[in-house]
């Protein structure tokens, strides 16, 4: 297993994992399926805004999950935060993966001096949340029934790592 950033050509296998979250999990909380089209948008918008999407593929180059980091609010203040998602094909966990692509994404993430990274998990999600604890995260707390899905209200934990120890932000 490789750990890259996303091609053009990644497209199709996290539009596959993408949608196969959409429309089983509650580990996103869209409904809509996206295309191929939308997937290689979205890499090029993203990696254009100078964040990473990151892939770990198999042997034969194909992506079997992905890890990204974005803004987390989109006001100025919040300028050293991000927040990210890791996803790993459901044939491919439990393999150490998840913490590969989070260890990697965590890497570039002081490398671009952010600060802080919050993951927010739906909160029955133990594999995510197990896996962040596992990284050093700090589990900070939970919104209750702030979103809905499937017919049911969805809880939201939400978990960060702070990335260095600078005392302010221009240390
Ligand atoms: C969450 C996810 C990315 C984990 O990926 P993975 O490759 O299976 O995880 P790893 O094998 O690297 O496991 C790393 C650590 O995570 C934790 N973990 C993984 N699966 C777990 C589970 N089912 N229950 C509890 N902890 C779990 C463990 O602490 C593990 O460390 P260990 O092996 O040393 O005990 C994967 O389950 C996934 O893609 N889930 C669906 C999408 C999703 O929920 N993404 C997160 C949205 S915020």
């Amino acid at each position: 297993m490789t750990i890259r950033d996303a091609r053009p050509g990644d497209a199709q296998r996290i539009a596959e994992i993408y949608n196969h979250a959409v429309a089983h999990t509650t580990a996103i909380w869209n409904d809509e399926l996206v295309s191929v089209e939308n997937r290689a948008a979205w890499i090029a918008q993203r990696q254009g805004d100078g964040f990473p999407v990151i892939v770990v593929a198999d042997d034969l180059d194909e992506a079997v999950g992905y890890a990204t980091y974005g803004p987390w609010r989109p006001h100025d203040g919040y300028r050293h935060t991000v927040e990210h998602s890791v996803y790993v094909r459901g044939d491919q966990r439990g393999r150490g993966l998840g913490r590969a692509l989070m260890e990697a994404l965590i890497a570039r993430g002081r490398a671009q001096r952010m600060h802080v990274m919050i993951a927010a998990v739906e909160s029955s999600n133990a594999a995510s949340i197990g896996l962040h604890e596992r990284l050093g995260f700090e589990n900070t707390g939970t919104l209750h029934q702030v979103g809905e899905k499937f017919g049911g209200w969805l809880d939201l934990t939400f978990l960060q790592l702070v990335l260095d120890d600078r005392a302010t932000p221009a240390g």
